[in-house]
């Protein structure tokens, strides 16, 4: 059996898409979803789909190991980050070694770094006009959306296109993607 453990701040559809990816393979299980943010939807979500879930804070991701022991304790095989916005720190980095992603709404290395995140990203895609633009799955490192790339996924765009559009397109790809691209780190041999 595959564990594995979401970490989000948001709405979680994300998480909700790899939840639903997962339900009927008893291989897989999302054993934890946790959040930074008390309010999240995401965690009124995990709180509804039976799934355990918790609130940290800074002191606890920051200050102290009270995440750090809980991943050690829970030993999972992938840390994923769903709209997750804060750096993980590298003493987790350090000892859970291409076992953290993230998902990032654009083609990396355009559109990332800190403050490029949800809405921001695509007013800045939008801007500047691009003629396509997509998803990346990375490998998390000490520094915002600058891990090695796992997959990319395009989309083209057109300038008549606006935010809805555009933020319907990335969300199609994200749910589409992501829990196929964790399948394939899960099981490589497949
Ligand atoms: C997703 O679009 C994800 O790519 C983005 O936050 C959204 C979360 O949506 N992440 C980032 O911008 C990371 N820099 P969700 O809560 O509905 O899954």
């Amino acid at each position: 059996m595959k564990k594995i453990i979401i970490l989000a701040s948001g709405t979680g559809s994300n998480a909700e898409a790899i939840l639903n990816y997962f339900k009927d393979n008893n291989q897989v299980k999302v054993s934890h979803i946790i959040s930074n943010n008390p309010k999240a939807k995401v965690l009124q979500m995990a709180e509804k789909r039976n799934v355990e879930n918790f609130y940290f804070n800074r002191k606890d991701l920051y200050e102290s190991d009270k995440i750090y022991d809980f991943f050690k304790e829970n030993n999972p095989d992938l840390i994923i980050l769903a709209g997750f916005l804060w750096i993980i720190p590298e003493k987790i980095i350090r000892d859970f070694p291409d076992k953290i992603i993230n998902i990032h709404p654009s083609l990396l290395p355009k559109y990332g770094g800190k403050g490029m995140y949800g809405n921001n990203v695509h007013h800045a895609v939008l801007a500047n006009k691009e003629k396509e633009t997509g998803i990346t799955i990375h490998y998390v490192n000490e520094k915002y959306d600058e891990g090695k790339i796992i997959a990319n996924f395009k989309t083209p765009l057109n300038p008549e296109e606006g935010l809805n559009a555009l933020l319907m397109k990335i969300r199609k790809l994200e749910h589409e993607n992501y829990p196929k691209v964790i399948e394939q780190l899960l099981f490589p041999e497949i």
